[in-house]
């Protein structure tokens, strides 16, 4: 063999392993939601899969899964504890069955506007949440947004609570929100968002809640003709790690992670900012009667004896520290 040879395989075999290296070390992670491909978590998805991509410098990619292809919010958070799924982006709907702490989130009326909610979600109101969801058997990587939930049905315009009383309504699976719901005399039928367009096509609810980007992109304008800007609770929405992925990555690993979240985060956030008067515009093209000009007051007094329902059970020492961060 001579020394040419002899350096040219050495080069080769170089070149193999470093091959190896890469295909072995390339590692596929998957991020569930259920709402669609060109939805607010599809734009932070991207975001989040460009920003782990460049940080890990290929080490891993990443794959979505949209629309529910892994199940509802509540399954995908059995699934992230169990180890089936690697990342999750829900709502905080189904949550506070895993995590009661975060309850607190969804009571309605409780953020004023958009930079209430964020802030307090990024200061350390959020970061105390992280941690309680830390002891959960979870991992919050970043809070996220779905946005102000507002109310459409079938059946008539909506402009006060009364208008809205004897409507059947498909809420989340959260206690608050139907607390919420009675209190004005809606029959509030939890349900898998999956189940929801289905159901509103045959007429087993006549509406539901959620925010202008959600009923955009599911396509709920098509099965829906009566929208009211009621805004009555703000709905944020986490990135969870399954505790299986998060227990083999390295701290510069989870550091990555926890960055793309915020970038993603960061991109939804943008995305539901634009579509609050895009998407309203939108709606109206497509046909859905938009009732904006809405008392929010009388929304409000309405839902109010709804607290006691989180108050009773948990106290009001977080309600306060977000109050008092107005
Ligand atoms: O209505 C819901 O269940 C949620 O708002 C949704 C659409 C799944 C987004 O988190």
């Amino acid at each position: 063999r001579t020394a040419l040879n002899t350096a040219i395989a050495g080069l080769a075999g170089a070149a193999l392993a470093s091959t190896s290296v890469s295909a072995q070390a390339a590692q596929t992670v998957t991020v569930g939601h259920t709402t669609s491909d060109n939805s607010h978590y599809s734009v932070g998805v991207d975001a989040f899969k460009k920003t782990l991509e460049e940080l890990s410098g290929g080490e891993f990619t990443v794959e979505e899964h949209p629309s529910g292809a892994l199940g509802g919010e509540r399954a995908m958070i059995e699934g992230l504890q169990i180890g089936t799924i690697d990342t999750v982006i829900t709502s905080t709907g189904p949550l506070g069955n895993f995590v009661p702490e975060t309850y607190v989130l969804d009571l309605p009326f409780l953020f004023a506007d958009y930079d209430q909610a964020r802030c307090v979600l990024d200061g350390e109101i959020g970061q105390d949440l992280l941690d309680q969801i830390g002891n959960n058997n979870l991992v919050g990587l970043a809070w996220t947004e779905n946005g102000f939930r507002h109310l459409t049905n079938s059946k008539r315009d909506v402009k006060t609570p009364e208008d809205a009383a004897g409507l059947k309504i498909r809420t989340m699976e959260n206690q608050m929100h139907m607390a919420a719901f009675k209190e004005m005399d809606v029959h509030p039928t939890p349900m898998a968002f999956p189940e929801l367009f289905t159901a509103l096509q045959q007429g087993t609810v006549d509406g539901q809640e959620n925010p202008v980007s959600v009923i955009l992109t599911s396509n709920l304008w098509e099965v829906q003709d009566h929208m009211s800007l009621t805004g009555h609770v703000y709905s944020p929405a986490i990135m969870l790690a399954s505790p299986v992925l998060w227990d083999s990555l390295s701290d510069e690993e989870k550091g990555w992670f926890k960055q793309a979240a915020q970038a993603g985060a960061e991109a939804t956030r943008a995305e539901v900012s634009r579509l609050e008067t895009a998407g309203v515009k939108e709606l109206k093209e497509k046909g859905l009667t938009v009732i904006e000009d809405i008392d929010k007051s009388q929304f409000q007094d309405a839902v109010e004896p709804s607290y006691s329902v989180y108050t009773d059970q948990y106290g009001s020492e977080m309600l306060e520290r977000i109050r008092n961060s107005e």
